[in-house]
């Protein structure tokens, strides 16, 4: 049986019913054994971000509902440790690899020697550019994640009808991975009309993705550059009143930063992932937003993708014109992502049961 758990998990349900449909799969699905016999690797970036740890036990545990054999590896965000990692998975003969890439460049060669062996590859969350050899990609829609991340900037400031000028700085995150271009053009283009209008300032003058981005999404690097910007052009009183951020982990680097220089009122501070850290802020007031991406909606995604290739099907897909990788367009299925704040963050992310009530308390 072939439950197509997207079609349960998706579309204009709410959160509380999303949670009772999982828990429902998962029972439902409780191995029916259609991957029996068959090899799964997947190559998760890192730990040390809770949401790789969610997405990496998703995968596994469904996968192993699925009868598949799983082999689940982290790389430390160390590019060369990924690939051997792969190339391990590779030599055991695995059907398929699910592979969340920390450089999107590094991957062509150990992809050509999984493609020699007719390894279906699936990139996850992550596009892998500059290589044929990925076959599909699972992900959200980037754009629209920066798109929110933008639009809280300026509701929160009310842009509409504030002449400002308010004070923003940008921070984006890694270059080696694809998302990040796309979650900061997705928020820019929101954001820059009011800079051209002079409603929206950047002291640093700090606009391009070399100048903003963030290396391995590291909170410390991001805070270390927010020191930076305050001790040189925030001198004698000037407050910056808005941070566009990518990700959770850089947000709370941002907002430590700005604690230590002695900000004791908040500026607006975006994010991404619906860490519990970070909602634990949103609920104190440190954090503005984040935006929440359901891990287990992802996975499910990336298990129905499998499962098709394998049964000799074609995989469903949503997109087959925006992830261009360099070789070849990436047919993809890009899932919702929701904006969360402190009025919504209970019913999205409590409620469905994507962090335990308790675990922010
Ligand atoms: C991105 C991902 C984000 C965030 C970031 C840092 O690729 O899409 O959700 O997790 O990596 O880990």
């Amino acid at each position: 049986m072939n439950v197509n758990r997207r079609h349960l998990l998706t579309g204009t349900i709410g959160a509380a019913a999303v949670a009772m449909v999982a828990s429902a799969c998962a029972s439902e699905d409780g191995g029916d054994g259609s991957g029996s016999g068959k090899k799964v690797g997947i190559a998760m970036p890192t730990k040390t971000s809770e949401r790789w740890i969610l997405d990496g036990d998703n995968l596994k545990k469904s996968f192993e509902e699925e009868g598949y054999e799983v082999t689940l590896q982290y790389a430390n965000d160390e590019p060369d440790e990924q690939v051997s990692q792969i190339e391990t998975m590779v030599g055991q003969n695995v059907d398929v690899l699910v592979i969340a890439a920390i450089d999107n460049k590094s991957l062509s060669g150990v992809l050509a020697q999984a493609k020699e062996q007719d390894i279906t590859v699936i990139a996850y969350d992550r596009l892998i550019l500059d290589t044929p050899d990925v076959d599909y990609y699972a992900s959200f829609d980037n754009t629209k994640v920066g798109t929110l991340q933008g639009t809280y900037i300026v509701e929160a400031l009310d842009l509409a009808n504030q002449a400002g000028p308010f004070n923003l700085e940008l921070f984006a995150g890694a270059l080696t991975d694809n998302n990040t271009k796309y979650f900061f053009q997705g928020a820019w283009e929101v954001l820059q009309p009011y800079v051209d209008e002079g409603k929206l300032v950047i002291p640093s003058g700090q606009t391009e993705l070399e100048q903003i981005a963030t290396e391995n999404w590291d909170g410390a690097v991001a805070q270390e550059r927010m020191d930076n910007i305050l001790s040189n052009f925030y001198q004698g009183g000037n407050q910056v009143q808005a941070v566009l951020s990518p990700y959770d982990g850089i947000s709370r680097g941002i907002i430590a930063s700005l604690e230590g220089n002695g900000y004791t009122t908040l500026p607006v501070v975006t994010g991404q992932d619906a860490e519990v850290e970070s909602v634990k802020y949103i609920i104190d007031g440190k954090q503005s937003m984040t935006v929440y991406k359901d891990t287990r909606e992802l996975a499910a995604t990336t298990v129905d993708m499998v499962v098709a290739v394998l049964d000799g099907n074609e995989p469903e897909v949503n997109d087959d014109s925006t992830y261009d990788n360099g070789v070849k367009v990436v047919p993809a299925y890009l899932l919702e992502p929701v904006s969360v704040d402190v009025n919504n963050y209970q019913e999205v992310v409590v409620d469905s049961g994507y962090i335990d009530a308790e675990d922010l308390a």
